[in-house]
């Protein structure tokens, strides 16, 4: 037997970094996904195998720890934790050894949540394996435990939207996570570049000018809140005008607090110039992503971006983390 649970990453529509500050946010599930497979092997170890990453690895398990390597990090590392929190929730222990296979949607260090995904298939997986019956809230729980033990700081945004699926308003300081209503289908685009984002140094980055100047980086932070509740708003009227607006002014305020590269900030100008009526960077920035908003050029917009980075349409996923059972 082997079990597949997919989950979906996710994309941050407003309110990145402001969000460390208790200020709120807005982000979608989107349509990629990382699929997580565990199958019982017939020998007691523990492979892990990433397609399309080239990792290819045995974790050694000591009293249900999973023994630091040198080449324990990034993903392997979420999958690590994730393993050691769902044998330490089982009281059934398998004998056999376990084969976690692992197929990803979602470019790597690109700020649509891979980790989160990763995290919560991988939990939401071992946990049906080891028949183990986590409730949704369980599973986003455990995997914001994993992501913050892994990154040390991480907003619940991805974990909620890998588990849960939908389009979230967090509220300030993460005290409420509401779900917005799904009849929106926005047409939305990202592109992304090969600059992998460190989302632990640019937070770092901002938390320093915020401390160097904080009268000048207060207001930027408190604009971010406002274009983000006035957001809300427009996603609920679903007007698209004052949407697209709100990114470009979301872009400048996430440029002021330093998260801008060339690179983004090439593509960021582009769409626009090909027909996006909103684009800003998403996530940490430093490099992986940019989301731009075009209801009416949508391909050209994606050709454009194509002909200087890599780009593609999303949809917003209504799903959540989604299990599957079968025979090997
Ligand atoms: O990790 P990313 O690139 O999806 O961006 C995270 C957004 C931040 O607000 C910068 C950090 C966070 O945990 O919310």
């Amino acid at each position: 037997m082997h079990v597949i649970a997919s989950a979906p990453g996710k994309a941050i529509l407003f309110g990145e970094h402001a969000v460390i500050y208790g200020k709120p946010a807005i982000a979608v599930a989107i349509d990629k996904k990382a699929r997580v497979k565990i199958r019982q092997r017939m020998d007691s170890k523990t492979h892990v195998e990433v397609h399309g990453l080239g990792i290819s690895e045995y974790l050694e398990l000591e009293n249900d720890v999973v023994q630091e390597k040198d080449n324990n990090k990034g993903i392997l590392d979420y999958i690590s934790k994730s393993l050691e929190k769902v044998n330490q929730l089982s009281e059934l222990k398998k004998q056999n050894g376990l084969d976690i296979i692992v197929d990803l949607e979602i470019p790597i260090g690109s700020g649509l949540g891979s980790s989160a995904a990763i995290t919560v298939a991988t939990i939401t997986a071992l946990s049906f394996y080891n028949k183990l019956e986590l409730k949704k809230d369980e599973i986003a729980n455990y995997a914001h435990q994993v992501e913050l033990n892994v990154q040390g700081a991480a907003s619940p945004i991805d974990t909620t939207l890998s588990t849960y699926g939908g389009v979230i308003y967090l509220s300030r300081n993460s005290e409420e996570i509401t779900h917005l209503p799904l009849n929106w289908n926005p047409s939305l685009i990202i592109g992304y570049t090969e600059r992998e984002s460190n989302t632990g140094k640019l937070v770092e980055s901002v938390r320093i000018k915020k401390k160097s100047y904080p009268s000048i980086i207060n207001p930027i932070l408190d604009s971010i809140e406002q274009v983000t509740e006035t957001a809300r708003e427009a996603i609920i009227c679903e007007n698209a005008e004052i949407l697209g607006e709100l990114m470009n002014i979301n872009h400048g305020l996430l440029d002021a607090l330093g998260v801008n590269t060339p690179e983004l900030s090439r593509m960021v100008y582009l769409a626009r110039k090909s027909g996006a009526i909103g684009s800003k960077i998403t996530g940490a920035g430093g490099g992986g992503s940019i989301i731009a908003y075009s209801p009416n050029k949508i391909k050209e917009v994606l050709r454009e971006l194509q002909r200087v980075e890599n780009a593609f349409i999303i949809k917003l996923s209504s799903l959540g983390v989604q299990m599957e059972v079968g025979r090997t």
